[in-house]
């Protein structure tokens, strides 16, 4: 009797986050899917290591992503947004179990966090999500701001650096900069990529 109740526990339990998970991607237009491994390595190893101040990912799923940028840049305050409870609440043991002290995981809308004080942006969202943020990036993003954008374009921006993967996708990764007065480091990163941009204003 005890192990039928618990198969019916267990069973519900997984029910319900099944329910949770598609409900919030329905909600949020996408769902909680990382960042392959081989576009993390690509955006970790573009990312130059004397950023500094507060790096965020939107939309920060089950913290793939946002726990190795806290890794990478330990002097960063890095912030990762989540509103779908399962991955966010997941996402909050991993980083209790890496001890990320400067890692700050908020259960929020990403479009109504401020982005001002923000030196560099990751996200890996959905075509309408960039038409909104290209409108946010440009009022809120200080000069200077990295912008890195996994799959879709920042619309009408013109990228530093375009990362292609030689994955089954091709899958593009974007490198802005906001204004682009922050661009030598960026510039001597893309040297050996496969995609050289010339190094442009960043279109406002
Ligand atoms: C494709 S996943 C990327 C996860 C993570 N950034 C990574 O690269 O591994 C996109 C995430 O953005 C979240 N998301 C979408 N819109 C959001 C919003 N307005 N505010 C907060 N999170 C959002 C989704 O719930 C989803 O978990």
């Amino acid at each position: 009797m005890k192990i039928v109740i618990l198969f019916f526990v267990l069973l519900i339990l997984i029910l319900w986050i099944w329910f949770s998970v598609i409900l919030w991607s329905l909600r949020n237009g996408i769902s909680p899917m990382p960042t392959t491994d081989k576009a993390r390595k690509k955006v970790l190893s573009s990312i130059p290591h004397e950023t500094q101040g507060v790096v965020v990912d939107l939309g920060s799923g089950w913290g793939n992503m946002v726990t190795q940028l806290a890794k990478l840049l330990p002097h960063c305050q890095v912030v990762g947004y989540e509103t779908s409870p399962i991955p966010f609440f997941l996402s909050k043991c991993w980083k209790k179990f890496e001890r990320l002290s400067n890692l700050q995981l908020k259960r929020m809308n990403f479009f109504e966090a401020s982005l001002k004080d923000v030196s560099l942006v990751y996200c890996y969202l959905y075509p309408a999500a960039m038409e909104r943020l290209k409108k946010k990036f440009e009022e809120e993003l200080k000069p200077g701001t990295v912008v890195i954008s996994n799959t879709f374009a920042v619309p009408g921006w013109e990228p530093v650096q375009i990362l292609q993967l030689a994955d089954i996708y091709h899958t593009r990764i974007y490198v802005y900069v906001k204004n682009n007065s922050n661009v030598a480091a960026l510039h001597a990163k893309a040297e050996d990529e496969e995609i050289k941009i010339p190094l442009t204003m960043a279109k406002k």
